[in-house]
């Protein structure tokens, strides 16, 4: 699939905030920071509980089910580290939020 799929608009998710989307039977986490919108896998790559109901704070993703921290601009694992989010591309377009699937669609 090389698809965009249309996750929502600016307005759903704020700088400095994060939300859930689902596209399909795919389970995404947006986040605005730094006046970038990045997109993750709603799972953590601990034991896959869904990163969306953590906190999002200094840039700072914490699962909340064992407090594993990644940092949303990159989703790269801060504590521990060695870890990562699984990362999907995102275009904006307008206001619009585009994320690209690949192969997970
Ligand atoms: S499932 Fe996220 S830290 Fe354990």
């Amino acid at each position: 699939m090389t698809d965009w799929v249309d996750a929502g608009t600016l307005d759903d998710v704020w700088e400095g905030e994060m939300c859930a989307v689902s596209l399909g039977a795919v389970d995404v986490v947006l986040c605005h920071v730094d006046g970038e919108v990045h997109a993750y896998r709603d799972r953590c790559p601990h034991l896959a509980n869904p990163l969306s109901p953590g906190e999002l704070r200094d840039n700072l993703l914490t699962c909340p089910a064992h407090e594993w921290v990644f940092d949303a601009r990159t989703g790269r694992g801060v504590n521990p580290e060695g870890t990562a989010l699984h990362r999907l591309s995102v275009r904006v377009d307008g206001e619009r939020i585009l994320v690209h699937l690949g192969q997970l669609g």
